[in-house]
């Protein structure tokens, strides 16, 4: 049996009977993979791992509690016999010889009819990897192949274009905060798809290099806007491309909808019937801070976090925010785009109540290369801008929670 190669095969066991003997930690690590395939599961065993019990609990298997008794077999389709009896594991393979039901055996892939790929999934892709014959076995090999598939399909680096399945359109993808390992997988992986690139001045610029040659990236900063507002020629610009049926991806820093005039882009778009597709990403807003040891929560200090825009100053007529209420409020302020304004935020919130002393943090260019932490209090913060050189692009984070992680490097 062991000289042919296995046959590989996707089973549909949606509603087909699956009897899985044994509750140990086998039968834990592959029975959520049969529960997401809708098999209506038998496990016979007397005993079971705490998980594998949490899934009968939830109705997810059923359970025959007691040991493998010949004709437990005969309705399955398939079986996993995985029990730590080798004897029960013979008999129970024996019957499913007989009554002719694939089965895997956890002890001795030699006496097994099937054996179980290392298996991966990515976007709709199930990865599947079988060694070619049972001596010639080797699970971490298997594993390792499968992982470099699955990584290598999740991050881009493994390109393979849906020339089936890809619907030309803009998927609105958030960047996360400036490292290129801070990008979600599937914005990684539409990035690794798209024809056309649009991208902003802040998030994760390193990634444009690694794009191949005939992907047209155009810096979002540099389309001109004539009659057009930026944004409006940007809504333009995203049209134009996804209408001449190219992949469009719209890189943005952070997250697309935090002070990213996402859903005016995604408004635009379906305006023009157009489809879209937003990709979260990790906003600077809490990264950042945790990139300079600052927690934006933190047990017993600060129960809450309120993420202000400080583009505008407290007394400009178009501020929406209500300074006064945020100066009372005990928690954390995290204040994105509010360099330039943090002078007359920090008076602001003195004015109202705040203490002179609440400390301040600033961190400048958060999780790159020339990423820089500046502290200071609400007293003495408009100096210390101005002394330190500190320039957008820049968190400040308002709080005690600035003091609780260890002491910044020097
Ligand atoms: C227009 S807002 C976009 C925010 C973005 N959508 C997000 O979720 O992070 C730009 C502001 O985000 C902050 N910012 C973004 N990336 C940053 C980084 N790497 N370091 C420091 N601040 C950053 C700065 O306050 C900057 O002025």
């Amino acid at each position: 049996m062991a000289e042919h190669p296995a046959y590989p095969v996707g089973l549909r066991l949606s509603g087909r009977r699956v009897v899985v003997l044994g509750g140990g930690q086998v039968a834990q690590r592959r029975l959520p993979a049969l529960i997401a395939a809708g098999a209506d599961i038998v496990l016979v065993s007397p005993e079971a791992t705490p998980s594998v019990e949490a899934m009968a609990d939830a109705g997810e298997i059923t359970w025959a509690r007691r040991p493998y008794q010949d004709g437990d077999l005969a309705e399955a389709w398939y079986a996993l016999i995985a029990t730590s009896d080798p004897e029960t594991n013979s008999a129970a393979s024996a019957e499913a010889e007989r009554h002719r039901v694939w089965c895997v055996r956890s002890d001795d892939a030699d006496q097994a009819t099937a054996w179980t790929p290392a298996t991966g999934h990515s976007e709709g892709v199930t990865v599947a990897v079988l060694t070619t014959d049972a001596r010639g076995r080797d699970p971490r090999h298997t594993a390792a192949i499968r992982d470099a598939v699955v990584e290598g399909l999740r991050d881009g680096t493994l390109v393979a274009p849906h020339h089936r399945t890809r619907t030309p359109g803009v998927a609105l993808v958030g960047g996360g905060p400036g490292d290129p390992d801070l990008i979600t997988v599937r914005g990684r992986r539409l990035l690794a798809e798209a024809d056309v690139v649009i991208a902003d001045r802040l998030g994760p610029r390193d990634l444009l290099a690694e794009l191949p040659p005939h992907v047209e990236v155009i810096d979002a900063a540099k389309i001109p806007y004539g009659r057009y507002m930026a944004q409006e020629a940007i809504n333009n610009a995203l049209i134009e491309h996804a209408k001449q049926g190219k992949s469009v991806v719209r890189l943005k820093g952070g997250d697309p909808y935090v002070f990213g005039r996402g859903m005016e882009e995604v408004q635009a778009l379906a305006e023009a019937g157009i489809a879209c597709t937003v990709v979260p990403g990790i906003s600077s807003s809490i990264s950042v801070p945790g990139a300079a040891g600052i927690p934006v929560t933190h047990r017993g200090v600060a129960h809450e976090f309120t993420v202000v825009s400080g583009h505008v100053a407290p007394d400009d007529e178009r501020s929406l925010v209500d300074w006064p209420s945020l100066a009372k409020l005990t928690g954390t302020l995290v204040i994105l785009m509010g360099v330039d304004k943090i002078g007359k935020i920090a008076e602001t919130l003195v004015a109202h109540g705040k203490s002179p002393d609440t400390p301040v943090a600033l961190v400048q260019e958060g999780t790159t290369a020339a990423q820089r932490r500046v502290d200071a209090t609400l007293a003495t913060v408009a100096e210390t801008v101005r002394t330190e050189d500190v320039k957008p692009p820049a968190v400040i984070v308002i709080g005690a929670v600035v003091q609780v992680g260890p002491a910044p490097a020097a």
